[in-house]
């Protein structure tokens, strides 16, 4: 084995790959449950591409055959009914696993010097997964996946002078048809998912290059032995790679319980309308796009003007890009930031939740105007950052990790 090995290390750095980013990658000891999310966030991806690749085997791609092949899945193919329920279970999962890993990272200011640019790549994984997500939705070619595209694609014909031709161009056709269907199949099973393993390689680049923040935001690097090892820091591997055993069985319990018993989750993982055949003719009583998205969509019913709203909606995405630089405290970890800090980000997730459920419900009077509250705590938050991060007292960092 140690021949073969010099063999290919001679040709090819397997053995100096292994040695960076595992066996002698140092991560600080105090990890805490919430960074299980990053390798679950992977094991997501995984199952999204083996799942995906075997949908695409028995998935027909056209107007006239796709819900009927979807059915066929479902019914004929062998095993057909786990691979689907694996794959749109799988779809939700990761919104859950990357919501929880993202907010991890404003939990402990993980997006903080030196990490920005792992923020960033983060960021623009979190883009290139709502796109996934959106265009997937479209392939089933259910009653939903034609008219929460259709209001989406619409969106762009708010933009002035160019919108009625950007929605033709991104449609390649006068309305939804199976030319879109077609484009978009292309975009989630080949495009988009290479963007994205491209991107979470950069991602992990990233943050090898500059190390692992932690729950106290304390620099492991800044205390080193004589050979050069964070005293604070243990190797990735064996440590961390069996720790995170622990969280994907847990993980797996919770995950196949759903996809076993529960794979539409009430009409929240696979919305009721979309077992019917998709039908130009007849518009759903209410068009809801799924879950993750809806935080974004109380955004955009908000706003009374369609195209502020479209901008409204954009920029509670783009803001979040530019956190690195709206944080301005001396200290990363919120344990050493000060109240305002803390009262902010409370009442920012718990509007980002209650903006969530919103855009699940049709709107009424009452719900619009508490929409609207909440699209201002969740700008506010960013908004005043910059001041309350900077006024606040914060508390003193140790310099040792203590747990
Ligand atoms: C496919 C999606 C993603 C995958 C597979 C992924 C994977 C990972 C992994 C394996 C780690 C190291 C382990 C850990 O710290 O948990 C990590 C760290 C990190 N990720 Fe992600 N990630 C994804 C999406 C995101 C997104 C959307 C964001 C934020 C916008 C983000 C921000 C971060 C940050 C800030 C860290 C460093 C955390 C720290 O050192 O405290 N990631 N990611």
């Amino acid at each position: 084995m140690s021949k073969f090995m010099e063999w290919v290390d001679a040709r090819f750095p397997a053995t100096k790959m292994w040695e960076d980013h595992l066996s002698k990658y140092y991560a600080p000891k105090n990890f805490n449950v919430l960074y299980f999310f990053g390798s679950l966030a992977l094991l997501v991806l995984v199952n999204q591409i083996l799942t995906g690749i075997w949908l695409t085997m028995s998935f027909e791609p056209s107007a006239e055959g796709a819900f009927a092949s979807v059915e066929y899945i479902m019914r004929d193919v062998e095993y057909g009914w786990i691979i689907r329920y694996l794959h749109s279970t799988g779809a939700s999962a990761f919104f859950v696993v990357v919501y929880l890993h993202m907010f991890r990272g404003i939990l402990y200011g993980s997006y903080q010097k030196p990490r920005e640019l792992v923020w960033i790549f983060g960021m623009m994984i979190y883009l290139a997964l709502m796109a996934e997500a959106f265009m997937g939705y479209l392939l089933p070619w259910g009653q939903m996946s034609y008219w929460g595209a259709q209001v989406i694609i619409s969106l762009f014909g708010a933009i002035p002078v160019i919108g009625a031709d950007l929605t033709q161009w991104i449609r390649g056709d006068y309305l939804i048809s199976g030319i879109t269907l077609n484009r978009f199949f292309a975009l989630h099973v080949i495009a988009l998912p290479i963007v994205i393993l491209g991107l979470v390689v950069l991602h992990i680049l990233a943050l090898h290059e500059v190390g692992s923040n932690n729950p106290m935001g304390v620099d492991i690097k800044k205390t080193k032995n004589e050979a050069g090892v964070p005293l604070d820091g243990i190797p990735f591997h064996p440590y961390y790679t069996v720790k995170d055993i622990v969280g994907v069985v847990v993980f797996l319990f919770v995950f196949c319980a759903i996809v076993f018993f529960f794979p539409e989750m009430g009409g929240y993982f696979l919305e009721k309308p979309n077992f019917e055949a998709a039908n130009a003719f007849k518009t759903p009583e209410h068009i809801a796009p799924v879950w993750y998205f809806t935080p974004y969509y109380a955004i955009l019913r908000a706003v009374p003007d369609k195209l502020l709203g479209v901008i409204a909606m954009g920029a509670a995405i783009a803001v979040l890009f530019v956190l690195p630089w709206l944080d301005r405290s001396p200290v990363k970890s919120m344990r050493y930031k000060g109240w305002m800090s803390k009262i902010a980000l409370v009442l920012f997730c718990i509007s980002f939740v209650i903006l969530g459920v919103l855009g699940v419900l049709s709107p009424t009077p009452e719900r619009t105007l508490v929409s609207r509250i909440c699209t201002a705590i969740y700008f506010g938050y960013f908004i005043l950052m910059p001041f309350y991060t900077k006024l606040e007292k914060t508390k003193v960092v140790p310099q040792r990790v203590d747990g």
